[in-house]
């Protein structure tokens, strides 16, 4: 099944028409996995091995403006990027896909670091598709353009709400029952901390670490039940607000997916000097009875998970925390 057939699927007779509005912008925060994507069952539409299911970051996140100006350029943060740049290609390899005729320049503003194990692809290609949906006026729902936003980067199609979100697996070969939903609850003192220890550029994509594991990991055939495991365990710790649970199950389903990519051939780790340090800091804080508890996706900075009354001495250890409160206002 083709990316293209699928797109065509939704968009119905929408599909070929020409922009309605000269201009479109739109936002979309990024999210972090509490139970990570690892691994496609279709590389071509991002269609997942498991369900996975993230906490959205409120204001951290991508704003893309596109322009109908027949110029083609892109510009991140005010700085030109070149259109054969590996950014540039994706990102024109993915609109042509809706419309091949129509020179659009994109001006993409973020607050969070691109290739840096930010997920900068989920709130890029999220926002892109919100974009997208204005300036064409297709009038989507947003169970279709998470199919859309999936399509683009499959942590995207969980960017598209606040709060806690879950992407079904789905089973169909077209991926028509492969996109997220929000869950109901909400945590109003949960907090998310950054640690940023780079902001480079990852070596390796997620999407060819995840493929390497997929193939070559001897742990991989474990990770499905894993992941089942704790998504009922994570359900449940938001359920009944239960950090202590919500922390382990996802603490240890990042140091999982880690070991499938330290498994792997030829072996990779994201992990930098000071990653390691912080989750030894992280792990003896634990044992003097602060509640605190990690994540880590493709990239080395770590994402801490707590409540806002562990924010002080918590803020004593690593002072340069960013801390993220994805519920508040809600
Ligand atoms: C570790 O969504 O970036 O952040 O579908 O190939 O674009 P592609 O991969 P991507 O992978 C995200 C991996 C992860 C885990 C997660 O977000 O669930």
């Amino acid at each position: 099944m083709k990316k293209q057939d699928i797109i065509k699927a939704i968009l119905g007779n929408r599909y070929g028409k020409s922009p309605v509005l000269p201009s479109a912008t739109a936002f979309a925060s990024t999210n972090i996995a509490l139970c990570k994507y690892w691994g496609k069952r279709d590389a071509e539409l991002n269609l997942p091995i498991t369900p996975s299911l993230s906490i959205s970051l409120e204001q951290k996140g991508t704003t893309t403006e596109i322009q109908v100006n027949g110029l083609n350029r892109i510009t991140v943060n005010g700085q030109p990027i070149e259109n054969r740049s590996s950014f540039g290609k994706r990102l024109f390899e993915y609109v042509s896909l809706f419309d091949p005729n129509e020179p659009l320049s994109f001006h993409i503003q973020s607050n969070i670091p691109i290739g840096a194990g930010l997920a900068s692809s989920a709130s890029g290609f999220a926002s892109l598709a919100l974009a997208l949906n204005q300036l064409y006026n297709w009038r989507l729902t947003l169970k279709e353009l998470s199919i859309l936003a999936r399509i683009g980067s499959g942590s995207a199609c969980r960017s598209l709400w606040q709060g806690f979100v879950e992407w079904e697996a789905g089973s169909n070969p077209d991926g028509m029952d492969s996109f997220a939903k929000p869950l109901p609850q909400i945590w109003p003192d949960l907090c998310i901390g950054v640690l940023m220890h780079s902001h480079a550029e990852k070596k390796l994509s997620s999407r060819e670490a995840m493929n390497r594991s997929v193939k070559t990991s001897p742990f991989y055939s474990s990770w499905p039940s894993k992941v089942a495991h704790d998504l009922i365990q994570i359900k449940q710790a938001i359920q009944s607000k239960d950090l202590p649970l919500l922390g382990q199950i996802a603490e240890s389903n990042a140091l999982a997916m880690h070991a499938l990519v330290q498994s792997s051939w030829p072996p990779f780790s994201y992990s930098l000097p000071q990653t390691l340090e912080a989750m030894q800091k992280i792990w003896s804080l634990r044992q003097e009875g602060l509640e605190v508890y990690f994540t880590q996706d493709a990239g080395p900075n770590l994402k801490l998970i707590f409540m806002e009354q562990t924010l002080t001495p918590l803020l004593q250890v690593f002072p340069h925390m960013e801390v993220i409160r994805p519920f508040v206002g809600k």
